[in-house]
């Protein structure tokens, strides 16, 4: 069994972003920049937030930070999102998400200027990722992919079975790996709650892609022998024998899914960090393009 490391995999990206940008520095000082938009103090959000910069810092990006009240009008958040829109020295605008009940997610979204939204969550780059346009690809499944691309497992012809449908993981990773392309000219499978007999469609995966939320969902006696799992689940669960009394597990039982797979992500240090590790590459594309370079 063939652990797939994203933390490694991660900080081999990372460093040869690094490179890239010195050397883009030697003609753009200035060097890409990324806004980050903060809304109230949940605390999940705020150490994503903290990890984005650092990231930032380590590879050279500029990391301009919004941290805003919870109170913070709707109005006050799309004057902010069109200011940054505006501004020439912001590459890329991300919103970190949730954002307070009383603001509409979707309209602070669509507000973004499809041209910086590093996130790819526009609507605008959806439709272009769902035809296989150039664009952004949302964050986590392009990690997802570049995972397998690292790992040189073979997508062509497999099938890719998804477990979960939303907008973030779900749909994306699915409708990336049924494009034409490396890395994808999969046959793909969407379960989700309502799905009739989960157990049987897993069962039938070359590739499984869980992206749930439940703790341990997916067990050995759901997946075939040789299974390549890539589990997306970050949940926190008690555990009396560590210092926090917590621990972060995936959505697949890993003890038991990893002995009948051929490769598997862990939680942590699979899935997770390939994340910020592609919205660097997002925001250095958006500096690139916004400049006019190769
Ligand atoms: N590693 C990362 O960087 C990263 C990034 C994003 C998310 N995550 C993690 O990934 C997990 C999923 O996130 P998400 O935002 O995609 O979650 P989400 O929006 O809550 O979606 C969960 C999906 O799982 C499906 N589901 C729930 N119970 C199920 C069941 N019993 N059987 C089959 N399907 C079931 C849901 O089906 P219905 O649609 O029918 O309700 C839904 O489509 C979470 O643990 C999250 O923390 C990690």
């Amino acid at each position: 069994m063939k652990l797939i490391d994203g933390k490694k995999i991660s900080t081999q990206i990372k460093e040869e972003l690094s490179q890239e940008v010195l050397k883009l520095k030697q003609d753009f000082p200035n060097g890409p920049g990324l806004a980050v938009i903060l809304v109230g103090d949940d605390p999940a959000s705020q150490v994503y937030v903290r990890n984005k910069q650092r990231s930032c810092q380590q590879i050279g990006i500029r990391s301009i930070e919004h941290k805003l009240p919870a109170q913070t009008s709707e109005e006050d958040l799309l004057q902010l999102v069109k200011d940054l829109n505006n501004d020439k020295n912001v590459d890329g605008i991300l919103v970190q998400l949730p954002l307070p009940k009383h603001i509409d997610e979707d309209k602070v979204i669509e507000s973004i200027e499809p041209t910086k939204d590093v996130d790819g969550f526009h609507p605008t780059n959806v439709g272009k990722m769902m035809i296989g346009q150039e664009t952004f690809l949302p964050c986590t499944p392009y990690g997802i992919q570049e995972l397998l691309r690292y790992s040189n497992i073979e997508t062509s012809g497999k099938h890719v079975v998804v477990v979960g449908r939303s907008n973030i993981v779900g749909k994306p990773i699915a409708m990336m790996m049924v494009q034409k392309g490396t890395t994808a000219n999969a046959t793909v499978t969407i379960t989700h709650s309502r799905t009739a007999d989960l157990t049987a469609e897993c069962q039938r995966a070359d590739i499984l892609i869980a992206a749930i939320g439940m703790p341990k969902f997916i067990k050995g006696n759901m997946v075939k022998d040789g299974v390549v799992v890539i589990d997306v689940g970050i949940n926190r669960i008690k555990d009396c024998s560590t210092k926090t009394g917590t621990r972060l597990v995936g959505d697949v039982d890993f003890e038991e899914v990893s002995q009948k797979a051929s490769a598997i992500t862990p939680v942590p240090g699979g899935v997770g960090p390939m994340t910020i590790a592609m919205l660097m590459v997002n925001t250095i594309s958006s500096f690139k393009r916004r400049n006019n370079l190769k």
